[in-house]
């Protein structure tokens, strides 16, 4: 009887139970064992494992999180750690392994499958910059809070006159603040594609005011960065797979805003907030298509392929080019977006 292994890695997002849920039944359907790896590459590295039923699944559909635990450990960055991996792998008696994670995740599952382990990729995350698929799980959620938010944000905005920043998460692309920035109105949405122009942003927002609309709302996200200038980070040191930690713009952005324009700002963070949660329904249907998708390709050992939606269709493309290059916002969405600036 086939083991398949299931692991989840990088930040947690809304959608990885549907998936893990959906992995699980089809596996029993096709008459196959389930293995759940805890906390992403760590489990497999310490072979930290349990047995995975339907009865452990169950319920789990609308809840957020990951029930297996993640991590953002690299089985590339320690010495001995990959070795341990691949032989964890075996002592598990695994037939194959689905990893469900974001680029990095997928990045180490690719270079494990070109070391021999029968891998397949399943794409998550809330930023929405995985390429190769036109949507990850999570995002849908992620927009969704944030939509939400900026409505909020309005409110006081519009009763106080106040400027409101709200950051947004992303990484270094801009997908949530455009999606979630058009959705909810926002006056300006600022992104890492096009370096923010203080000046503009001010002029806008000036431009509002003589217009009689003495509020507004101003999205941030967090990787985006001044012209000439470089993306404000939290802390300088790296996490394992050489990412810094993003985070202050929103702060930067406001005191700048009040200090050019004269009109008092306030500055929210969403923060994790954003990935936090249940699912929304369009991420349990994609998270359940996806998961359900992997383990045919699987069945089909189409081994270094990530489940990927391309247009309606759930499709297998090849795991290098997933984590070739990240997905980043395009000028035709964005330009859209602009029609609404001020
Ligand atoms: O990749 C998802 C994400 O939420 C990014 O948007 C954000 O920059 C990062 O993870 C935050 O990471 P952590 O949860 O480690 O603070």
């Amino acid at each position: 009887m086939k083991r398949i292994g299931i692991l989840t890695g990088g930040g947690d997002c809304p959608g990885l139970n549907p998936v893990i849920r959906a992995i699980v039944k089809k596996s029993s359907v096709m008459g196959y064992k389930t293995v759940g790896i805890k906390d992403g590459w760590k489990g497999l590295i310490h072979k930290d494992a349990i047995e995975l039923t339907e009865k452990s699944v169950s319920g789990i559909l609308p809840k957020g999180g990951t029930i297996l635990g993640t991590s953002r450990t690299n089985p590339f960055k320690e010495p001995g750690d990959t070795k341990k991996a691949i032989s964890n792998y075996r002592k598990l008696g695994l037939s194959a392994l689905i990893a469900i994670g974001g680029e990095d995740t997928l990045g180490a599952a690719h270079k494990l499958c070109k070391m021999g382990l029968k891998v397949v990729g399943v794409p998550k995350t809330i930023d929405n910059d995985l390429n190769a698929t036109d949507f990850t799980f999570g995002f849908d959620t992620a927009i969704n809070i944030v939509t939400e938010c900026i409505d909020r944000l309005h409110t006081t905005a519009e009763s106080h006159h106040r400027i409101m920043v709200c950051e947004v998460m992303g990484r270094h692309a801009g997908w949530i603040a455009v999606y979630a920035g058009m959705a909810g109105g926002a006056n300006v949405v600022l992104i890492p594609e096009v370096p923010v122009d203080i000046n503009e942003v001010c002029s806008l927002i000036k431009g509002r005011h003589k217009k009689g609309k003495t509020f507004s709302i101003v999205v941030v996200a967090e990787g985006a960065r001044f012209k000439k200038g470089q993306e404000v980070v939290q802390e300088e040191n790296l996490d394992a797979f050489g990412h810094i930690r993003l985070g202050g713009i929103g702060q930067t952005l406001a005191d700048m805003i009040e200090s050019k324009t004269g009109y008092e700002t306030r500055v929210t963070v969403l923060g994790h907030i954003q990935r936090g949660g249940s699912p929304t329904a369009m991420d349990r249907v994609l998270g359940t298509r996806f998961g359900v998708a992997a383990v045919d390709l699987v069945t089909k050992k189409k081994f270094g392929q990530m489940v990927s939606l391309s247009g309606n269709k759930i499709i297998g493309v090849s795991l290098s080019k997933a984590v070739s290059k990240l997905k980043t916002v395009d000028t035709e969405l964005y330009d859209i977006a602009r029609t609404f600036f001020g």
